[in-house]
């Protein structure tokens, strides 16, 4: 079952090495202005931009996955290009690249005409530990789609007229934005960072004034210019780039998108499996959509899916396992995270998580939660509902926003996924709200080709289907399964339940799982094979301030580190069973925690963190015997404290 991926991480090396020397690229020449022309068009239009969705909404089309866009040629040369002339578009529109970007947190800056309430004007819009979470998300997502979507009309507009032009305008009608799947295994040789995004700065792009030489959209976004007193501290008011694990904290810095790699490679089996659990045993939206700690919580519900969605911010901002003094990169710090083009592509595959949880537990949704943080209109404490307006996502030209009730249904914006292509599961009306069984079979056939791969719900079907497991069947005591599972699919999930103070550290950081010691040096937590997984929480830098006035500085957040895999492994090494019996006095001697903030300063120990609690859970769970199936879970029972 175990994935060696290592190889591959240098190989990622080899390939991004040769582009250490840090150069300038620029944006496209089309012979004429482009970006003055877009931003005369732009002039010209509402004032407010109202969020349409693509083509008005009223084509659905599937938003696809990175490497998928990436094989169809002209749609992706249009992609590239719309990318780079919305991030070359004048910084003082509200539809630029900083402009949408500036929209989640810093610079602060009222946009649409929507004001802060009073006492939140120095936060973003942006909802987190909120039950808005994952709808917040979707019509800002839609807004950056529609104008995407309106500049490559634009592009394609721009070949010769003739063959040229209607083969490219035809293919610019397709365009949804992609996502960015980072918890499936990416094809043999490849890291889960696909390299189109992080393997080099620049990009040749055969665009209508034929091949060129410019700034890669996807790997960074330059300010034009820095607005140093909007970015508050340093580092952030000197580096003029995005920078994904930057390799120091001065104006020198440049991306280790290598070590990025690594990180994502060696927490994949950790991710998928948290994704797989998320969608087989969280089917009550009030935990399943943020990463809110509630003391009353059943320990069953540690995760979310805003929780997994932090892991990833801070993968990506990276740091933290590499280099001592360094400093995360923007993705790990929540007021700098958007303007890192990897961003939407995130917040993308954040959004399909979303909808294809929705098509499996059509009935549950938005309840209404107090907010444990500020947002620039909500205040501390003030109840959000369905009917809450997601600020600043207008739904028409009259002042109206967009709700969580109107957005409930992904497929009002004229995007959908290709695992929900033909399936309406998410649409609210009673008579479609429960979907086909032929429907639900096929979403969850997908779930288990995508994300089943190194669960022991797999293993089980695997020996299953090769006669040696099943009912009736007596398990030969040597093979490893039969210790695994027992008669009719039983068998026993173990996972460490993870709660803490989000501003604990004041500022991101990870906790690692080992079984057994970690490597003493703290570069090689990322790549140790001991390293069972990571919880990530994703943070704000504290030394402004800025989270005393939002109440950051309280909430409490949770996730969950899946153990099963990893003792799997040790279990079929050991002859033991995964009984608590046996696992419990194991994980006791060998569940190892370190904690590093991804600025590379390592915890000492776990008493210093605030709020700091680590405890090991079990389930009974079936698992699922057919690929259109997914595993039942039991209640969680509670094993023993780690910390
Ligand atoms: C730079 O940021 C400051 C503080 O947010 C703001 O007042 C100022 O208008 C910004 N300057 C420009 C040119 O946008
Ligand atoms: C980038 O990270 C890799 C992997 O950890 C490391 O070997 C390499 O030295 C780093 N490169 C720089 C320029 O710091
Ligand atoms: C969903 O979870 C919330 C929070 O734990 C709880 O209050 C609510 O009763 C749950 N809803 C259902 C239908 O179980
Ligand atoms: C959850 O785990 C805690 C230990 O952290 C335990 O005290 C509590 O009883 C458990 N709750 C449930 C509902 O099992
Ligand atoms: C303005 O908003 C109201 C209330 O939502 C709606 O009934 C009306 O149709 C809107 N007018 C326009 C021009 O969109």
């Amino acid at each position: 079952m175990a994935r060696f991926r290592l190889p591959l991480a240098l190989l990622f090396l080899a390939v991004f090495a040769a582009h250490s020397v840090l150069a300038q690229y620029g944006a496209y020449d089309y012979g004429f202005d482009a970006a003055k022309l877009i931003k005369r068009q732009l002039a010209s239009q509402e004032p407010v931009p109202v969020v349409t969705g693509a083509e008005g909404g009223e084509t659905i089309r599937p938003r696809q996955e990175i490497r998928q866009l990436e094989q169809d040629k002209e749609l992706w040369t249009l992609y590239i290009l719309g990318l780079s002339l919305m991030q070359f578009t004048d910084q003082s529109s509200p539809v630029s690249w900083y402009g949408i970007t500036g929209i989640h947190g810093i610079p602060h800056q009222t946009w649409g005409g929507v004001t802060p309430t009073p006492g939140n004007e120095e936060t973003g819009y942006c909802t987190h530990s909120s039950i808005l979470f994952p709808t917040w998300h979707r019509p800002y997502l839609a807004l950056y789609e529609v104008l995407l979507y309106n500049l490559i009309q634009n592009i394609a507009k721009w070949w010769p007229e003739g063959e040229p032009r209607n083969r490219y305008q035809a293919a610019a009608l397709r365009f949804r934005i992609p996502y960015w799947d980072w918890a499936s295994s990416p094809p043999s040789g490849q890291s889960v960072l696909p390299l189109s995004v992080g393997g080099s700065p620049y990009v040749d792009v055969n665009g209508p004034n034929g091949v060129q030489r410019i700034a890669n959209p996807l790997f960074s976004y330059s300010f034009k210019p820095l607005n140093a007193t909007a970015f508050l501290q340093d580092p952030w008011d000197i580096w003029t780039t995005t920078l994904r694990s930057p390799t120091t904290s001065d104006n020198k810095a440049q991306s280790n998108n290598s070590l990025v790699a690594v990180n994502f490679d060696q927490n994949l089996d950790s991710i998928g499996q948290r994704l797989y659990i998320l969608f087989s045993n969280y089917g009550n939206y009030s935990t399943f959509s943020n990463n809110a700690w509630i003391p009353y919580i059943n320990n069953g519900s540690f995760d979310s899916l805003e929780a997994i969605h932090d892991t990833v911010h801070n993968l990506a901002g990276g740091g933290g396992l590499g280099q001592p003094n360094a400093q995360g990169g923007h993705m790990a710090y929540i007021p700098y995270s958007s303007f890192d083009p990897i961003f939407f592509l995130h917040h993308a595959m954040v959004d399909r998580i979303f909808a294809i949880w929705q098509s499996l537990y059509p009935s549950s949704y938005v309840t209404p939660m107090q907010a444990y943080i500020a947002s620039y209109t909500t205040s501390r404490g003030e109840f959000q509902t369905a009917a809450t307006p997601l600020t600043p996502f207008y739904f028409n030209a009259n002042g109206t926003f967009w709700t969580s009730d109107m957005v409930r249904d992904h497929t009002r914006f004229g995007y959908t996924y290709p695992e929900l292509v033909g399936v309406s599961g998410s649409v609210p009306n009673s008579q479609s709200r429960s979907l086909s069984r032929r429907a639900r079979e096929r979403v969850m056939a997908a779930i288990n080709r995508l994300y089943g791969p190194s669960t022991p719900s797999s293993l089980y079907r695997k020996e299953l289907r090769a006669g040696r497991l099943g009912p009736g069947k007596k398990v030969p005591g040597n093979l490893p399964a039969g210790r695994v599972f027992s008669g009719n699919g039983q068998y026993r999930e173990w996972l460490a339940n993870v709660r803490v103070k989000k501003q604990a550290l004041d500022g991101p950081f990870f906790i690692h799982l080992f079984l057994g010691e970690a490597p003493k040096d703290s570069k090689e937590w990322a790549s140790a094979k001991n390293h069972v997984g990571s919880m990530g929480v994703f943070a704000s830098d504290e030394r402004y301030g800025e989270s005393k006035m939002d109440g950051m500085d309280e909430v409490m957040v949770s996730g969950t580190v899946p153990l099963t895999k990893a003792l799997v492994e040790k279990v079929m090494g050991t002859g033991r069973s995964l009984d608590p019996k046996d696992v419990e006095p194991f994980l006791r001697r060998n569940l190892v925690v370190n904690i590093v903030k991804v600025d590379g300063k390592v915890v000492m120990h776990g008493s210093y963190v605030e709020g700091l609690g680590i405890h090991v859970v079990s389930s009974r769970v079936r698992a699922a015997r057919v690929e259109e199936e997914l595993p039942a879970w039991g209640q969680a029972e509670s094993g023993f404290d780690v910390v």
